[in-house]
């Protein structure tokens, strides 16, 4: 019992040393820009509620992920935080059918209609030349555009300096978030964007300190997989939206398939750009099809904590629109300089999909003050 007793002292001695010892946490002093909580997203959506200090944590996070890519990319045009490699973006029509239930009929949904699109494929690690063949998150992210045949029904809450406005749906491959709290993600980001090499080697315990076992787990699983195909992919938006306004607003996820999914096999290969040319070698000769489809939260399921999922018996997805995309040839070079200069932000999006939950919220400045720096620094 007596040795059981000093053990565990003796471990919590070592772990608070260790932390104490990495001692050098980001905190992006340099770049910190306080947030005014007027302009900050108000939590008034179904099953919202702010987190203390979350508006700071907010600013904070985005001053030590400014101070990172100052880093990185010192004299050279600054590239996205996340999901920095694009496996390509490519044109589709995002067609809503005219099938969708009458309770799921807002926003976007609310009545049939085909609107074009760009979807930016990615890889989810920060560095932008790892191999595509290195376990990896990958990311979706849909850009839905108006035309004058079929305008976007609506304004969205926000639009990227010197871009059209849109609706965009951002998904990864898998469906659950790494942290519920705001802080916490503070502290994760803090240590993984530490410029010491003390704190870089102690990661592996300071990460589960910061965001404990659950949040730990899904990091490793989240960042974890090795497709075949971004087209062939299933991906998850991890956290909540809003459907309709007011009192009928329910909380959902959205989720993205191939409407006829292959069998996954991973090539043995040496080209650490595959997935690319997969899309490249399917688009050549035929299109792509993805379903995109929402899940309704029943129950006591949880808005402000994206780590746990929603359970797709309790919550099946329905599918609201089709996504098609055409034969074409998107590796050019303009293509891929716009595909750079593109900012999706999960704050495009028409009142009706209002983002929902504390990491939503903080992504609204964090995003933001990221796309600022890689517009001013593209000309470097
Ligand atoms: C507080 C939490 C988060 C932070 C701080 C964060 C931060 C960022 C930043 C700074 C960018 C680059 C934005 C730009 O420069 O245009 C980005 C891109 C991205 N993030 Fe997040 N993110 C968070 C949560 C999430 C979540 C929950 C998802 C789940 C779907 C996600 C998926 C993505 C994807 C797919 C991209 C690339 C979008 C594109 O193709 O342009 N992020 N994130």
């Amino acid at each position: 019992m007596q040795m059981t007793k000093r053990l565990k002292e003796g471990l919590c001695l070592a772990v608070a040393g260790m932390a104490l010892l990495s001692g050098c946490a980001e905190r992006g002093d340099a770049y910190y820009r306080p947030i005014d909580p007027a302009t900050y997203p108000v939590a008034n959506g179904p099953g919202e509620k702010l987190a203390p200090g979350e508006v700071d944590a907010a600013a904070r996070v985005a001053a030590i992920i400014y101070a990172r890519l100052e880093r990185m990319y010192a004299n050279v045009p600054v590239r996205r935080d996340a999901h920095p490699k694009p496996h390509g973006c490519v044109a589709a029509t995002f067609t809503v059918g005219d099938g969708v239930p009458a309770s799921l009929r807002h926003g976007l949904f609310a009545n049939p209609g085909a609107y074009r699109a760009v979807i930016r494929y990615s890889n989810s690690n920060e560095n932008p030349n790892r191999p595509d063949y290195d376990k990896d998150g990958r990311g979706m992210a849909v850009k839905v555009l108006g035309s004058s045949e079929q305008p976007l029904p609506g304004t969205p809450l926000a639009v990227a300096p010197g871009a059209e406005p849109s609706q965009d749906f951002i998904m990864i491959n898998f469906p659950t978030f790494l942290v519920a709290e705001p802080k916490d993600y503070e502290k994760l980001v803090g240590y993984n964007d530490s410029p010491s090499k003390v704190t870089q080697w102690l990661l592996p315990v300071l990460v589960p300190l910061s965001i404990g076992l659950k949040g730990t787990i899904n990091a490793v699983d989240a960042t974890s997989s090795l497709i075949d195909n971004p087209l062939n992919t299933r991906y998850w938006s991890m956290v909540p939206y809003q459907l309709g306004s007011g009192a009928d607003a329910v909380a959902v996820k959205y989720s993205a398939m191939p409407c006829e999914p292959k069998p996954v096999v991973i090539p043995k290969t040496k080209d650490s750009n595959y997935l690319r040319a997969a899309m490249v070698e399917q688009l050549a000769t035929g299109g792509a099809c993805m379903r995109f489809m929402v899940q309704v939260r029943t129950g006591d399921m949880s808005v402000e904590d994206p780590r746990y999922e929603w359970s797709e018996t309790e919550a099946p997805f329905q599918e609201v629109a089709r996504i098609e995309i055409p034969k074409q040839d998107f590796n050019t070079e303009p293509q891929n300089a716009a595909c750079e200069a593109s900012s999706y932000n999960p704050w495009h999006a028409l009142p009706d999909h209002k983002p929902l939950g504390g990491v939503n919220r903080m992504r609204k400045a964090i995003y933001e003050r990221i796309f600022e720096l890689r517009r001013e620094t593209a000309g470097r």
